[in-house]
Protein backbone atom coordinates (compact mmCIF):
# COMPACT_ATOMS: atom_id res chain seq x y z
CA UNK A 1 0.00 0.00 0.00
CA UNK A 2 2.84 2.58 1.01
CA UNK A 3 4.78 1.20 -1.76
CA UNK A 4 2.16 2.60 -4.25
CA UNK A 5 1.90 6.23 -2.65
CA UNK A 6 5.33 6.60 -2.18
CA UNK A 7 5.75 5.74 -6.07
CA UNK A 8 3.00 7.53 -6.89
CA UNK A 9 4.77 10.80 -5.41
CA UNK A 10 8.19 9.37 -7.21
CA UNK A 11 6.85 9.82 -10.02
CA UNK A 12 4.96 13.40 -9.86
CA UNK A 13 8.05 14.97 -8.51
CA UNK A 14 10.33 13.24 -11.25
CA UNK A 15 7.23 14.81 -13.81
CA UNK A 16 7.33 18.02 -12.11
CA UNK A 17 11.61 18.27 -12.65
CA UNK A 18 11.23 17.16 -15.61
CA UNK A 19 8.36 19.48 -17.00
CA UNK A 20 10.38 22.08 -15.28
CA UNK A 21 13.39 21.23 -17.23
CA UNK A 22 11.27 21.91 -20.35
CA UNK A 23 9.84 24.92 -19.23
CA UNK A 24 13.22 26.69 -17.82
CA UNK A 25 14.76 27.82 -20.91
CA UNK A 26 15.97 27.10 -24.65
CA UNK A 27 19.30 24.77 -24.93
CA UNK A 28 20.99 26.90 -27.82
CA UNK A 29 23.08 24.90 -30.01
CA UNK A 30 26.89 26.30 -30.50
CA UNK A 31 27.27 27.96 -34.19
CA UNK A 32 29.55 29.02 -36.38
CA UNK A 33 29.26 30.72 -39.73
CA UNK A 34 32.39 28.07 -40.73
CA UNK A 35 31.88 24.43 -40.38
CA UNK A 36 35.48 23.91 -40.95
CA UNK A 37 36.34 25.77 -38.02
CA UNK A 38 35.83 25.57 -34.05
CA UNK A 39 34.55 29.55 -33.78
CA UNK A 40 31.90 28.91 -32.17
CA UNK A 41 29.26 31.50 -31.68
CA UNK A 42 27.61 31.21 -28.66
CA UNK A 43 25.95 33.44 -25.73
CA UNK A 44 26.05 36.61 -25.27
CA UNK A 45 26.55 36.26 -29.29
CA UNK A 46 23.84 35.03 -31.83
CA UNK A 47 23.40 35.20 -35.34
CA UNK A 48 19.75 35.67 -36.10
CA UNK A 49 19.38 34.83 -39.75
CA UNK A 50 20.68 31.20 -37.87
CA UNK A 51 19.64 30.93 -34.52
CA UNK A 52 15.78 31.89 -32.22
CA UNK A 53 15.99 35.34 -30.82
CA UNK A 54 16.28 33.50 -26.90
CA UNK A 55 19.72 32.37 -28.12
CA UNK A 56 21.61 35.84 -27.88
CA UNK A 57 21.54 38.51 -25.99
CA UNK A 58 19.79 42.32 -27.22
CA UNK A 59 22.85 44.21 -29.16
CA UNK A 60 25.23 41.08 -30.23
CA UNK A 61 24.11 39.96 -33.33
CA UNK A 62 26.74 38.66 -35.49
CA UNK A 63 26.13 37.52 -39.23
CA UNK A 64 27.65 35.05 -41.46
CA UNK A 65 29.47 36.15 -44.89
CA UNK A 66 29.49 33.61 -48.28
CA UNK A 67 33.32 32.58 -47.45
CA UNK A 68 32.34 31.92 -43.87
CA UNK A 69 33.28 34.46 -42.16
CA UNK A 70 31.63 36.23 -39.32
CA UNK A 71 30.63 39.77 -39.67
CA UNK A 72 29.70 42.17 -36.73
CA UNK A 73 28.33 45.77 -37.85
CA UNK A 74 28.20 48.52 -35.10
CA UNK A 75 25.28 50.42 -34.55
CA UNK A 76 26.96 53.95 -34.54
CA UNK A 77 29.51 53.11 -37.87
CA UNK A 78 28.95 55.39 -40.99
CA UNK A 79 30.31 52.87 -43.25
CA UNK A 80 28.38 50.02 -44.39
CA UNK A 81 31.29 48.05 -44.48
CA UNK A 82 30.73 45.49 -41.29
CA UNK A 83 33.61 44.37 -39.58
CA UNK A 84 34.71 40.47 -39.35
CA UNK A 85 34.98 38.61 -36.39
CA UNK A 86 38.68 37.01 -36.01
CA UNK A 87 38.00 36.05 -32.75
CA UNK A 88 36.27 35.61 -29.11
CA UNK A 89 37.57 34.92 -25.79
CA UNK A 90 34.16 34.14 -23.74
CA UNK A 91 36.20 33.62 -20.43
CA UNK A 92 37.74 37.25 -21.09
CA UNK A 93 35.03 38.59 -22.95
CA UNK A 94 37.27 40.44 -25.04
CA UNK A 95 36.42 40.36 -29.19
CA UNK A 96 38.99 40.75 -31.94
CA UNK A 97 37.84 42.26 -35.22
CA UNK A 98 39.65 43.28 -38.42
CA UNK A 99 38.66 45.46 -41.45
CA UNK A 100 37.59 43.67 -44.25
CA UNK A 101 39.32 46.08 -46.62
CA UNK A 102 42.49 45.87 -44.36
CA UNK A 103 42.90 49.20 -43.18
CA UNK A 104 41.77 49.67 -39.52
CA UNK A 105 43.65 52.72 -38.83
CA UNK A 106 41.42 54.19 -42.34
CA UNK A 107 38.60 53.57 -39.46
CA UNK A 108 40.37 54.62 -36.32
CA UNK A 109 41.22 57.93 -38.44
CA UNK A 110 37.80 58.34 -39.55
CA UNK A 111 36.03 57.66 -36.39
CA UNK A 112 34.23 55.34 -38.46
CA UNK A 113 34.76 53.05 -34.58
CA UNK A 114 32.21 54.54 -33.27
CA UNK A 115 30.85 52.21 -30.00
CA UNK A 116 27.85 54.20 -29.01
CA UNK A 117 24.58 52.23 -29.33
CA UNK A 118 26.66 48.95 -29.45
CA UNK A 119 27.19 46.65 -26.22
CA UNK A 120 31.07 46.47 -26.50
CA UNK A 121 33.84 48.92 -24.95
CA UNK A 122 37.39 49.62 -26.14
CA UNK A 123 39.73 46.44 -25.06
CA UNK A 124 42.04 46.67 -22.11
CA UNK A 125 45.07 46.84 -24.29
CA UNK A 126 43.62 50.08 -25.46
CA UNK A 127 46.76 52.83 -25.98
CA UNK A 128 47.33 56.03 -27.51
CA UNK A 129 48.30 56.29 -30.95
CA UNK A 130 50.05 59.36 -32.90
CA UNK A 131 49.67 58.86 -36.77
CA UNK A 132 52.46 61.00 -38.66
CA UNK A 133 52.51 62.13 -41.89
CA UNK A 134 55.89 61.69 -43.54
CA UNK A 135 57.22 62.71 -46.67
CA UNK A 136 59.69 59.92 -48.16
CA UNK A 137 62.27 62.55 -48.89
CA UNK A 138 62.56 63.09 -45.15
CA UNK A 139 63.01 59.50 -44.22
CA UNK A 140 66.06 59.11 -46.03
CA UNK A 141 67.21 55.68 -46.99
CA UNK A 142 64.15 53.81 -47.61
CA UNK A 143 65.43 50.54 -46.35
CA UNK A 144 65.47 51.75 -42.70
CA UNK A 145 63.56 54.68 -42.71
CA UNK A 146 61.82 55.06 -39.32
CA UNK A 147 62.98 54.16 -35.93
CA UNK A 148 61.91 50.98 -34.05
CA UNK A 149 58.87 51.27 -31.86
CA UNK A 150 57.14 52.61 -34.91
CA UNK A 151 55.18 50.90 -37.48
CA UNK A 152 54.34 52.35 -41.28
CA UNK A 153 50.75 52.45 -42.29
CA UNK A 154 50.86 51.15 -46.16
CA UNK A 155 46.99 51.09 -46.82
CA UNK A 156 47.32 55.17 -45.87
CA UNK A 157 50.54 56.04 -47.86
CA UNK A 158 51.09 57.32 -50.95
CA UNK A 159 54.15 57.28 -53.81
CA UNK A 160 55.71 60.31 -52.06
CA UNK A 161 54.91 59.74 -48.43
CA UNK A 162 54.64 57.51 -45.83
CA UNK A 163 51.85 57.35 -42.61
CA UNK A 164 53.76 56.36 -39.76
CA UNK A 165 52.19 55.35 -36.48
CA UNK A 166 53.83 55.16 -32.61
CA UNK A 167 52.74 54.90 -29.02
CA UNK A 168 55.81 56.55 -28.03
CA UNK A 169 55.97 60.19 -27.32
CA UNK A 170 59.53 60.31 -27.19
CA UNK A 171 59.52 58.75 -30.78
CA UNK A 172 56.50 60.81 -32.34
CA UNK A 173 58.55 64.29 -31.08
CA UNK A 174 61.51 62.79 -32.51
CA UNK A 175 59.94 62.17 -35.77
CA UNK A 176 58.08 65.96 -36.24
CA UNK A 177 61.33 67.15 -34.97
CA UNK A 178 63.99 65.53 -36.91
CA UNK A 179 61.70 63.88 -39.95
CA UNK A 180 59.60 67.06 -40.22
CA UNK A 181 57.05 64.40 -40.31
CA UNK A 182 53.11 66.09 -39.97
CA UNK A 183 51.08 65.21 -36.66
CA UNK A 184 47.57 63.86 -38.52
CA UNK A 185 45.99 62.99 -35.46
CA UNK A 186 46.07 61.43 -31.44
CA UNK A 187 43.68 58.72 -30.84
CA UNK A 188 43.09 56.43 -28.34
CA UNK A 189 42.52 52.97 -30.15
CA UNK A 190 42.49 49.29 -29.04
CA UNK A 191 44.78 48.36 -31.48
CA UNK A 192 46.11 44.88 -31.39
CA UNK A 193 48.28 42.29 -33.16
CA UNK A 194 49.59 38.82 -32.45
CA UNK A 195 53.07 39.96 -31.20
CA UNK A 196 51.21 42.57 -28.74
CA UNK A 197 51.95 41.08 -25.56
CA UNK A 198 55.57 41.06 -26.34
CA UNK A 199 55.80 44.78 -27.30
CA UNK A 200 57.10 44.44 -30.89
CA UNK A 201 55.33 45.95 -33.42
CA UNK A 202 54.50 44.75 -36.57
CA UNK A 203 56.11 46.48 -39.69
CA UNK A 204 53.39 47.29 -41.23
CA UNK A 205 49.99 48.42 -39.42
CA UNK A 206 47.16 48.10 -41.86
CA UNK A 207 46.01 44.62 -41.44
CA UNK A 208 45.64 44.27 -37.78
CA UNK A 209 43.00 43.77 -35.41
CA UNK A 210 40.81 45.91 -33.11
CA UNK A 211 39.95 44.42 -29.60
CA UNK A 212 37.09 45.31 -28.43
CA UNK A 213 35.40 43.96 -24.82
CA UNK A 214 31.95 44.04 -22.80
CA UNK A 215 30.62 43.75 -19.33
CA UNK A 216 27.13 43.19 -19.34
CA UNK A 217 26.16 40.41 -19.36
CA UNK A 218 28.97 38.79 -17.15
CA UNK A 219 29.50 35.33 -18.05
CA UNK A 220 32.97 35.29 -16.99
CA UNK A 221 32.57 32.70 -13.99
CA UNK A 222 30.45 30.60 -15.69
CA UNK A 223 32.86 30.28 -18.63
CA UNK A 224 35.85 30.19 -16.45
CA UNK A 225 33.59 27.54 -14.33
CA UNK A 226 32.94 25.36 -17.60
CA UNK A 227 29.58 26.04 -17.43
CA UNK A 228 27.66 27.88 -20.64
CA UNK A 229 26.41 30.79 -19.88
CA UNK A 230 22.58 31.65 -21.25
CA UNK A 231 18.88 33.32 -20.29
CA UNK A 232 17.85 31.51 -16.81
CA UNK A 233 14.24 31.97 -17.99
CA UNK A 234 11.77 32.32 -21.18
CA UNK A 235 11.50 36.28 -20.59
CA UNK A 236 13.78 39.11 -19.38
CA UNK A 237 17.06 39.66 -19.34
CA UNK A 238 18.61 37.91 -16.32
CA UNK A 239 21.31 35.46 -17.18
CA UNK A 240 22.02 32.17 -16.13
CA UNK A 241 24.73 29.71 -15.59
CA UNK A 242 24.39 25.98 -17.36
CA UNK A 243 26.70 23.39 -15.54
CA UNK A 244 26.36 19.75 -17.06
CA UNK A 245 28.64 18.23 -19.55
CA UNK A 246 29.52 21.40 -21.72
CA UNK A 247 25.75 20.72 -24.16
CA UNK A 248 23.23 21.35 -22.09
CA UNK A 249 21.84 21.48 -18.74
CA UNK A 250 20.39 24.17 -16.42
CA UNK A 251 21.14 27.11 -15.23
CA UNK A 252 22.34 27.09 -11.68
CA UNK A 253 19.70 29.63 -10.52
CA UNK A 254 17.16 27.23 -12.25
CA UNK A 255 18.68 24.51 -10.21
CA UNK A 256 18.44 26.01 -7.25
CA UNK A 257 15.26 27.16 -7.95
CA UNK A 258 14.22 23.43 -8.51
CA UNK A 259 15.83 22.28 -5.81
CA UNK A 260 13.65 24.69 -3.85
CA UNK A 261 10.79 24.34 -6.11
CA UNK A 262 10.33 20.94 -6.27
CA UNK A 263 12.51 19.39 -3.51
CA UNK A 264 11.63 21.17 -0.33
CA UNK A 265 8.10 20.81 -1.21
CA UNK A 266 8.24 17.28 -2.27
CA UNK A 267 10.34 16.43 0.91
CA UNK A 268 7.67 18.20 3.59
CA UNK A 269 5.28 15.89 1.67
CA UNK A 270 7.14 13.23 1.58
CA UNK A 271 7.64 13.39 5.63
CA UNK A 272 3.90 14.07 6.43
CA UNK A 273 3.20 11.15 4.17
CA UNK A 274 5.78 9.04 6.00
CA UNK A 275 4.45 9.53 9.22
CA UNK A 276 0.84 8.87 7.58
CA UNK A 277 1.68 5.78 6.34
CA UNK A 278 3.69 4.95 9.18
CA UNK A 279 0.95 5.74 11.49
CA UNK A 280 -1.58 3.33 8.91
CA UNK A 281 1.24 0.63 8.72
CA UNK A 282 1.76 0.80 12.92
CA UNK A 283 -1.78 0.13 13.47
CA UNK A 284 -2.07 -2.37 10.83
CA UNK A 285 0.85 -4.31 12.59
CA UNK A 286 0.27 -3.55 15.96
CA UNK A 287 -1.08 -6.71 16.96
CA UNK A 288 2.22 -8.13 15.55
CA UNK A 289 4.33 -5.32 17.44
CA UNK A 290 6.46 -5.41 14.67
CA UNK A 291 6.71 -1.89 13.00
CA UNK A 292 7.82 -2.36 9.00
CA UNK A 293 11.39 -1.07 8.78
CA UNK A 294 10.52 -0.28 5.23
CA UNK A 295 8.63 2.57 5.63
CA UNK A 296 11.40 5.03 6.90
CA UNK A 297 13.82 4.78 4.25
CA UNK A 298 13.35 8.03 2.92
CA UNK A 299 12.50 8.78 -0.71
CA UNK A 300 13.86 11.76 -1.09
CA UNK A 301 14.16 13.33 -4.92
CA UNK A 302 17.09 12.38 -6.70
CA UNK A 303 19.71 14.81 -6.10
CA UNK A 304 20.52 17.35 -8.76
CA UNK A 305 23.96 17.10 -10.06
CA UNK A 306 24.99 20.74 -10.69
CA UNK A 307 28.40 19.82 -12.20
CA UNK A 308 29.69 16.51 -14.18
CA UNK A 309 32.86 15.76 -14.97
CA UNK A 310 34.76 12.86 -15.80
CA UNK A 311 35.79 10.13 -13.41
CA UNK A 312 39.66 9.39 -12.44
CA UNK A 313 39.61 6.70 -15.07
CA UNK A 314 38.45 8.18 -17.86
CA UNK A 315 40.81 10.83 -17.28
CA UNK A 316 43.72 8.46 -16.40
CA UNK A 317 42.93 7.32 -20.06
CA UNK A 318 44.22 10.23 -21.50
CA UNK A 319 47.64 10.50 -23.46
CA UNK A 320 50.32 11.68 -20.82
CA UNK A 321 53.32 13.13 -22.19
CA UNK A 322 57.00 13.73 -20.28
CA UNK A 323 57.92 17.18 -21.77
CA UNK A 324 61.61 16.63 -23.38
CA UNK A 325 64.70 19.39 -23.08
CA UNK A 326 63.44 20.70 -26.75
CA UNK A 327 59.77 21.68 -25.11
CA UNK A 328 58.49 21.15 -28.32
CA UNK A 329 54.96 20.10 -28.70
CA UNK A 330 52.36 19.47 -31.66
CA UNK A 331 50.43 22.33 -32.77
CA UNK A 332 48.30 23.93 -31.73
CA UNK A 333 49.82 24.40 -28.28
CA UNK A 334 52.31 26.94 -27.11
CA UNK A 335 54.56 26.99 -24.41
CA UNK A 336 52.49 27.96 -22.19
CA UNK A 337 49.97 25.93 -19.88
CA UNK A 338 46.35 27.89 -20.67
CA UNK A 339 45.00 27.03 -17.46
CA UNK A 340 47.45 28.01 -14.73
CA UNK A 341 49.61 30.46 -17.55
CA UNK A 342 53.12 28.97 -16.71
CA UNK A 343 55.44 27.93 -19.64
CA UNK A 344 56.22 23.88 -19.79
CA UNK A 345 59.83 23.54 -18.30
CA UNK A 346 61.22 19.85 -19.26
CA UNK A 347 60.63 16.83 -17.72
CA UNK A 348 56.94 18.21 -16.46
CA UNK A 349 53.67 15.51 -16.85
CA UNK A 350 51.44 17.22 -19.28
CA UNK A 351 48.34 15.53 -20.01
CA UNK A 352 46.56 16.16 -23.99
CA UNK A 353 42.74 15.60 -24.49
CA UNK A 354 42.15 13.41 -27.34
CA UNK A 355 39.87 14.86 -29.35
CA UNK A 356 41.19 17.95 -29.43
CA UNK A 357 44.95 17.98 -28.72
CA UNK A 358 44.96 20.21 -26.55
CA UNK A 359 48.02 20.41 -24.17
CA UNK A 360 47.89 21.05 -20.04
CA UNK A 361 50.00 20.77 -16.96
CA UNK A 362 48.56 17.05 -15.87
CA UNK A 363 47.51 18.62 -12.60
CA UNK A 364 46.07 21.17 -13.68
CA UNK A 365 43.67 19.85 -16.48
CA UNK A 366 42.68 16.82 -14.41
CA UNK A 367 41.87 18.80 -12.10
CA UNK A 368 39.25 20.61 -14.53
CA UNK A 369 38.61 17.63 -15.87
CA UNK A 370 36.99 16.11 -12.57
CA UNK A 371 34.71 19.25 -12.58
CA UNK A 372 34.30 19.57 -16.30
CA UNK A 373 33.98 17.15 -18.92
CA UNK A 374 34.96 19.62 -21.87
CA UNK A 375 38.22 20.77 -22.71
CA UNK A 376 38.60 24.18 -21.67
CA UNK A 377 40.09 25.67 -24.93
CA UNK A 378 37.70 24.61 -27.71
CA UNK A 379 35.16 23.13 -25.27
CA UNK A 380 34.82 19.69 -27.18
CA UNK A 381 33.84 16.94 -25.29
CA UNK A 382 36.68 14.17 -24.55
CA UNK A 383 33.30 11.98 -23.23
CA UNK A 384 31.14 12.21 -26.10
CA UNK A 385 34.27 11.48 -28.91
CA UNK A 386 35.72 8.17 -26.32
CA UNK A 387 32.57 6.81 -26.00
C1 LIG B 1 22.07 29.89 -41.90
O1 LIG B 1 20.81 30.15 -42.49
C2 LIG B 1 20.85 30.38 -43.89
C3 LIG B 1 19.46 30.77 -44.37
O2 LIG B 1 18.48 30.22 -43.58
C4 LIG B 1 21.37 29.13 -44.59
O3 LIG B 1 21.46 29.35 -45.98
C5 LIG B 1 22.73 28.80 -44.05
O4 LIG B 1 23.22 27.60 -44.59
C6 LIG B 1 22.71 28.67 -42.54
N1 LIG B 1 24.06 28.53 -42.10
C7 LIG B 1 24.49 27.51 -41.36
C8 LIG B 1 25.95 27.48 -41.05
O5 LIG B 1 23.74 26.66 -40.95
C1 LIG C 1 28.82 58.24 -32.48
O1 LIG C 1 27.49 57.98 -32.85
C2 LIG C 1 26.55 58.70 -32.09
C3 LIG C 1 25.17 58.22 -32.50
O2 LIG C 1 25.12 57.89 -33.84
C4 LIG C 1 26.74 60.19 -32.29
O3 LIG C 1 25.81 60.90 -31.53
C5 LIG C 1 28.15 60.58 -31.88
O4 LIG C 1 28.38 61.93 -32.16
C6 LIG C 1 29.14 59.73 -32.62
N1 LIG C 1 30.48 59.99 -32.11
C7 LIG C 1 31.50 60.28 -32.90
C8 LIG C 1 32.80 60.55 -32.20
O5 LIG C 1 31.40 60.32 -34.10
C1 LIG D 1 31.56 59.41 -39.76
O1 LIG D 1 30.83 60.22 -38.86
C2 LIG D 1 31.59 61.16 -38.14
C3 LIG D 1 30.66 61.87 -37.19
O2 LIG D 1 29.66 61.08 -36.73
C4 LIG D 1 32.28 62.12 -39.10
O3 LIG D 1 33.08 63.02 -38.39
C5 LIG D 1 33.12 61.34 -40.07
O4 LIG D 1 33.67 62.19 -41.02
C6 LIG D 1 32.28 60.28 -40.78
N1 LIG D 1 33.15 59.50 -41.62
C7 LIG D 1 32.83 59.18 -42.85
C8 LIG D 1 33.81 58.34 -43.59
O5 LIG D 1 31.78 59.51 -43.36
C1 LIG E 1 50.30 63.28 -46.31
O1 LIG E 1 50.90 64.43 -46.84
C2 LIG E 1 50.78 64.54 -48.26
C3 LIG E 1 51.55 65.76 -48.71
O2 LIG E 1 52.87 65.68 -48.25
C4 LIG E 1 49.35 64.57 -48.66
O3 LIG E 1 49.25 64.60 -50.08
C5 LIG E 1 48.63 63.35 -48.13
O4 LIG E 1 47.24 63.41 -48.41
C6 LIG E 1 48.81 63.25 -46.63
N1 LIG E 1 48.21 62.01 -46.22
C7 LIG E 1 47.49 61.88 -45.12
C8 LIG E 1 46.93 60.51 -44.84
O5 LIG E 1 47.29 62.80 -44.36
C1 LIG F 1 54.75 64.09 -54.62
O1 LIG F 1 54.61 65.37 -54.06
C2 LIG F 1 54.79 66.46 -54.97
C3 LIG F 1 54.63 67.73 -54.21
O2 LIG F 1 55.34 67.67 -52.99
C4 LIG F 1 53.78 66.34 -56.06
O3 LIG F 1 54.00 67.36 -57.03
C5 LIG F 1 53.84 65.02 -56.74
O4 LIG F 1 52.82 64.90 -57.68
C6 LIG F 1 53.73 63.91 -55.72
N1 LIG F 1 53.88 62.64 -56.36
C7 LIG F 1 52.99 61.69 -56.29
C8 LIG F 1 53.31 60.42 -57.00
O5 LIG F 1 51.95 61.79 -55.62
Amino acid sequence: MHHLFTSAILSLIIFLSSTAHLQAVEICQYFSCNKHRHDTIQFPFRVPRNQTIRCGYPGFDLSCNSNGGTLLKLPSSNSSDPLVVQGIDYSYQLLWISDPKKCVPNRILNMDLNLTGSPYGLGPDSAEYSFLNCTNDNLGDPNSPIPGGTSVVSCLSGGNFTVVVTAEKVLEEKMVGDLKCEMIKRVVAPLWWPEFGYGSYPDDMSDIFIQLSWDIPGCRDCVIRGGSCGFAGDSGLSVGCFLSGGNGGLPLSVKYGLILGAGIPGLVCMIGLTFYISGRVRAYHQHRRHVNSEVSPAIYPQPIILTMGLDGPTIESYPKTILGESRRLPKPSDGTCPICLSEYEPNETLRSIPECNHYFHADCIDEWLRMNATCPLCRNSPQKSSS
